[in-house]
């Protein structure tokens, strides 16, 4: 057993507090990690604020990378020494959507068995089963995947929001060469898909965005236009930047009604709406069905942009490590553990694209 500090939501709303855990030695098949860098994304505060479900305690924390510490029986795909991005997907290779050849989607993800436990006892449930704003943590050895060594600041930002935007324009919406797509957020994924547009060969990206700060970063990440709307109606001014159609691909990166449905609106004919934001379990949208059917094309969520971990993660940071894609620009600042709720005030103030915590 290690006694490590860590990151903990105790109750529903409540500012997060830095507390003292209990994370075991690996069993068969898990991997303990010693966590070296880890981003703090939104969905960390969703889990804060009870938006996600209610298993409080939670143990914060899921875009990390670190050093593989320790490994039980039965582990070889990761040894002890490795550098290793976290991930919140390891295929089990056995559910009905493995079975089909979509592991991508599988619906029963591996995690560790063991639990992470306050002092006395009291079971915490890892964030997105990883849980890293820990000096340590302890997760399904099929979460560790090897990769080269890179900074750990920014490798750990691949392990969640930064794989989810790219994931979002190359896999979910399918982006291709000639495409019009139209980003709506700007933040940690929403940059990140449109830097995913701009690989796949977009000709025309719209960065959507009620933060003129988020707009300017926009442009830096490869947004050819962009749209303020608080000041503007989106839907408009896509129609106006695309000869009156609409864009081929509308990735949604917030999470609200109104900015999945100015998504749905902002389509051309027989084109793709990815919502990639998470919404809060209460909202709801309503859509006429005429609409829905007369438009054609796909609604589609995207969960970690369809993405295969151990197939992505060394890919995307080959091409980090060959100066291809501008990883190290979604690092805004780095931060003590002790500092996560600040980085979530900054978060909602738009002052940062990622603090990340470094251990
Ligand atoms: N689907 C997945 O696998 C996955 C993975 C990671 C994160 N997420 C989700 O993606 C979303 C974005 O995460 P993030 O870390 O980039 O968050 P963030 O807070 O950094 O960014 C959100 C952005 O949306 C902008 N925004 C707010 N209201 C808006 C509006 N009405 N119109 C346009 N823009 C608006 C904000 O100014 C901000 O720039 C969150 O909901 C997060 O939980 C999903
Ligand atoms: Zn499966
Ligand atoms: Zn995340």
């Amino acid at each position: 057993m290690n006694e490590v500090r860590a990151v903990i939501a105790r109750t529903k709303q409540a500012p997060v507090e830095l507390a003292t855990i209990l994370v075991p030695d690996p069993g068969p098949d898990e991997a303990l990690i010693r966590v070296q860098a880890c981003g703090v994304c939104h969905t960390d505060l969703h889990y804060r604020e009870g938006a996600i479900n209610d298993d409080f305690p939670f143990l914060l924390g899921h875009e990390a990378s670190g050093i593989v510490e320790n490994v039980g029986d039965g582990v070889d795909n990761v040894a002890p020494g490795d550098f290793v991005i976290i991930a919140w997907r390891a295929p089990c290779g056995e559910c009905r959507s493995c079975r089909r050849g979509r592991p991508w989607y599988c619906f029963a993800s591996r995690n560790a068995k063991q639990r992470m436990t306050l002092e006395d006892g009291t079971p915490l449930s890892p964030a997105l089963g990883i849980g890293a704003f820990a000096e340590l943590t302890l997760v399904a050895a099929a979460q560790a995947v090897k990769v080269a060594s890179a900074p750990p600041e920014v490798a750990g930002l691949i392990g969640c929001g930064v794989r989810a935007g790219l994931g979002a324009a190359m896999y979910t919406g399918g982006v291709s060469r000639g495409d019009t797509v139209a980003v709506f957020g700007c933040g940690g994924v929403g940059d990140a898909a449109i830097l995913g547009s701009r690989l796949a060969g977009a000709r025309r990206i719209v960065a959507v965005d009620v933060d003129e700060r988020k707009l300017e970063w926009a442009k830096s990440f490869g947004a050819t236009d962009v749209v303020d709307a608080s000041k503007t109606d989106p839907v408009e001014a896509i129609r106006e930047l695309t000869d009156g159609f609409g864009v081929d691909v509308a990735i949604e990166a917030v999470g609200r009604p109104e900015t999945m449905l100015q998504a749905f609106y902002a389509r051309d004919l027989a084109g793709t709406l990815v919502q990639v934001g998470v919404p809060d379990p209460s909202m709801t949208v309503e859509l006429p069905m005429i609409e829905f059917f007369g438009r054609g094309g796909a609604l589609k969520p995207s969960w970690y942009g369809d993405c295969l971990p151990s197939r992505d993660f060394p890919m995307l940071i080959d091409l980090f490590l060959q100066g291809r894609l501008e990883l190290d620009r979604f690092v805004s600042e780095t931060i003590d553990i002790g500092d996560v709720e600040d980085a979530f005030a900054k978060m909602q103030r738009g002052e940062v694209l990622r603090s990340v915590v470094m251990l």
